[in-house]
């Protein structure tokens, strides 16, 4: 029997470049794991590897990339998923996995058009999986994949930020404010059953920097949910290159800390260390630096639309690029686990309509703060045939 070929696609973190030591950072910076993001589009000639050398560049929570692909042809594939990549503790009915693989198949068909391919995705070809809330994933494909060559496709001029665009962790500058005009850009990315809502100023801005406060400090403070994060940390560019996905912990500073002995796994998890309140402190600065936020509501819950919602945050976050702007997911308070029903609840209360809409992103926005080089949580992947 003939050997199906897969097309595994593994890992890396981001880097944080921190203030300071800038040769440093450049000496600490993993190459290996920013190479995907170097040669995406010029490593392969045929359409379907071509376009997801840029997939594999979506977000995704945790940065756990949990895609895998089946290559059939070169015109031909079918996505699905690693379980091993699934988040239980902070993502139990896996609903942001699929909002990941929403992205990934929004890049991937936006990089398809760019090389005037148009993208037939077909979700979840053999049904749909855990309809019900509650209902995990199983084995079945989230998506079949055929390209198909069009003359005059024009490419959507959002792709060309794909290389640009990153999630920034940083906290953002209080002194410049988010032009409406900009935000309206972001809610014009509404279609049925799916809406997007903005925020640049007033009591809802105020009211969003605190709970997603409090809410990243309830996960702080929550063993199981943090656990689940530190066990996902990449300490430095040596732990990054070994195990280029997660959450990467780089740059001149958090190396200095690691090298210190101040910041390992260990001390992560210990609420009396240093290393436990400066990141507690980081995290709160950045939520209380937010200058607006996006959110992405769908109708109902079902995968199709948590895969839609991904697609909308992937063209959101091209659009935030291409306006200059910085964004950071801030997913707490909308996660399934029992810590966070208050937040889920109040969350649902002020940006639902109605019992049946879901919430599935909520992002904050703002311009960067950051002198020298832009920071990057540069994640990068790579394609592997196996
Ligand atoms: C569904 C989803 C939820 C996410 N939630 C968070 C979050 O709560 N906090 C955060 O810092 N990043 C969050 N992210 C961003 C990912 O961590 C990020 O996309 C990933 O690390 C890859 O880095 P990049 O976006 O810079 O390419 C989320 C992304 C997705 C798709």
């Amino acid at each position: 029997m003939k050997r199906r070929k897969f097309l595994k696609i593994a890992g890396t973190g981001g880097v944080i470049l921190a203030a300071g030591g800038i040769s440093f950072a450049m000496t600490r910076t993993p190459m290996a794991a920013l190479e995907p993001w170097k040669t995406a589009g010029s490593l392969y000639t045929d359409p379907m590897r071509q376009a997801l050398s840029y997939a594999i560049l979506a977000p995704n929570p945790h940065n756990r990339q949990p895609w895998v692909v089946e290559l059939k042809s070169d015109r031909e594939a079918v996505l699905s998923y690693d379980p091993n990549r699934l988040l239980p503790t902070t993502d139990p009915f896996s609903r942001q996995i699929v909002i990941g693989l929403g992205c990934f198949l929004e890049l991937f068909s936006l990089a398809a058009a760019a090389h005037g391919f148009r993208a037939e995705v077909q979700y979840f070809p053999q049904g749909e999986p855990g309809q019900m809330l509650g209902q995990a994933l199983d084995q079945r494909p989230i998506a079949h994949l055929l390209l198909a060559k069009e003359a005059g496709l024009a490419a959507n001029p959002l792709f060309a930020q794909t290389l640009n665009r990153h999630t920034n962790r940083n906290p953002y500058d209080t002194s410049r404010t988010i032009a409406g005009g900009l935000l309206q850009r972001l809610t014009a990315g509404a279609g049925p059953g799916l809406e997007i809502g903005t925020v640049n100023g007033g009591k809802r801005l105020a009211d969003l920097r605190t709970l997603t406060r409090d809410a990243m400090r309830t996960e702080f403070e929550t063993p199981e949910a943090f656990q689940e994060s530190i066990d996902l940390m990449r300490i430095g560019r040596t732990e990054i290159e070994a195990n280029p996905d997660g959450i990467s912990l780089g740059g001149a500073f958090l190396e200095t800390l690691s090298l210190a002995g101040i910041l390992t796994r260990e001390s992560l998890a210990d609420t009396s260390s240093s290393a436990y309140r400066i990141g507690l402190e980081m995290s709160d600065e950045a939520a209380m630096s937010a200058m607006g936020f996006v959110w992405i509501t769908t109708v109902g819950n079902s995968r199709t639309a948590q895969i839609a919602a991904g697609r909308a945050y992937m063209r959101a976050a091209l659009q935030i690029t291409a306006d200059g702007l910085n964004m950071q997911p801030m997913s707490q308070a909308l996660q399934e686990y029992s810590a966070m029903a208050p937040y889920h609840k109040t969350i649902h209360d002020w940006l639902a309509n109605g019992a049946g809409e879901r919430v599935q992103m909520l992002a904050r926005l703002g311009y960067s703060k950051d002198v020298g080089p832009a920071p990057r949580w540069a994640l990068a992947t790579r394609l592997k045939d196996s």
